[in-house]
């Protein structure tokens, strides 16, 4: 498929008003997307479990203008208060997705939005935040076109939700998903995620991420600058390569359920995602001296208990902590004796791999 494709034909119903509510959770990549080409384009294809525990719920309540203006017209809500400060993110999504969403200048929407983790945990709610207004959307253009099958709404929800943040397009299904062109995998492609549709091992399917809060502060240095940090990067074209081996890599890994493989993946993965920070010009650290106390903990742990835990790190301090299902007990245990004490205030999310989002309720008025 090709960008235009998501330009919609004429509007064949007319819609007054109604509400919709969608719950889309946060994603953990296990290879990482890191560096983007224009209009949010990946540099490197990306995989991810989708996460259940951590969530945007997102409300969106749409009523017909009387006359439609050169300016969108939205409210914003977040956990129950009207956010100013939100507004701007909203306003660049709008005009970035207007053209394959004709209506949106047609409408006053009223957007309320709250996450299920704390708020500045340090976790990204853009991911879980983005694809749930851009599901909410997607509704109304169903609303307005029923005619749309579940695929092309599945698509164009994912389409829709990358340019809001890119991530976010990983999080429309569950419960492992692929976004960027990958050689070998069919159907992969820039412009969407795609649920990974090869076998996969049952030791993956209720995966356990436990994720520590090490520093819940303002990230210096946000993900769409570090993004853009790559264009000019010593080592860039070296590292989208990578990406693409170890996705290559961890198709069969994901086959044959090799933890071994597993773990060096993901855990090279991080560091080499904080890799390209540190060699970044100009260069930034993210990790804490607690970041790097976890990792030593985790692997002096491992070696001695013999289980599979192993770390990954997005664009910040917190580190989420992967183990199989069948070692939750013991692996959580260390957790607690050991690592929670390294955590800001002692907080950690326990949360699992998901299934995706879904709609919560409608309320038509
Ligand atoms: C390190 O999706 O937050 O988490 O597209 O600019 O919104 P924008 O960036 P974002 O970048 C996520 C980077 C990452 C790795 C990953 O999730 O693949």
């Amino acid at each position: 498929m090709i960008e235009e494709d998501f330009v919609p034909s004429p509007y064949m119903n007319e819609v007054e008003e109604g509400k919709v509510t969608y719950r889309s959770p946060s994603n953990i990549a296990l290879v990482k997307y890191w560096g983007k080409k224009e209009n949010q384009i990946p540099a490197n294809p990306s995989i991810s479990f989708t996460l259940d525990a951590c969530a945007t719920i997102t409300s969106v309540s749409y009523k017909k203008r009387v006359r439609k203006t050169s300016n969108f017209s939205f409210d914003l809500f977040f956990e129950g208060s009207m956010k100013e400060e939100f507004k701007p993110k909203i306003e660049t999504f709008f005009n970035r997705i207007e053209n394959y969403l004709p209506f949106l200048k047609d409408y006053h929407f009223t957007i309320e939005t709250a996450n299920s983790f704390p708020h500045s945990s340090g976790i990204a709610s853009s991911a879980s935040g983005m694809s749930a207004l851009a599901l909410c959307l997607m509704y109304l253009e169903r609303e307005l076109s029923p005619n749309i099958t579940t695929e092309f709404f599945t698509k164009k929800a994912s389409f829709l939700a990358r340019l809001g943040s890119g991530s976010a397009c990983r999080s429309i299904e569950g419960d492992l998903v692929q976004w960027g062109n990958h050689e070998s995998t069919e159907g992969s492609s820039d412009l969407y995620g795609i649920k990974f549709s090869n076998k996969v091992h049952t030791v993956f399917k209720n995966y356990q991420d436990t994720i520590l809060l090490v520093d819940k502060g303002e990230k210096q240095v946000s993900s769409t600058v570090g993004h853009d940090l790559m264009r000019n990067h010593p080592f860039s074209e070296q590292r989208f390569a990578q990406a693409h081996e170890n996705l290559t890599k961890l198709k069969s890994v994901f086959a044959d359920g090799n933890l071994n493989e597993f773990i060096k993946i993901v855990e090279s993965e991080a560091l080499t995602l904080h890799a390209m920070m540190m060699t970044s010009l100009p260069y930034f650290v993210l990790m804490k001296p607690n970041t790097l106390q976890i990792i030593n903990k985790i692997w002096a742990f491992r070696k001695s208990s013999k289980t599979n835990l192993c770390f990954t790190l997005d664009a910040g301090a917190n580190v989420h902590v992967l183990y199989p299902e069948h070692e939750k007990k013991e692996v959580f245990q260390f957790i607690k004796n050991e690592l929670v004490v390294y955590c800001q205030n002692g907080q950690y999310i326990c949360d699992q791999i998901g299934f995706g989002a879904q709609k919560i309720i409608i309320n038509k008025k």
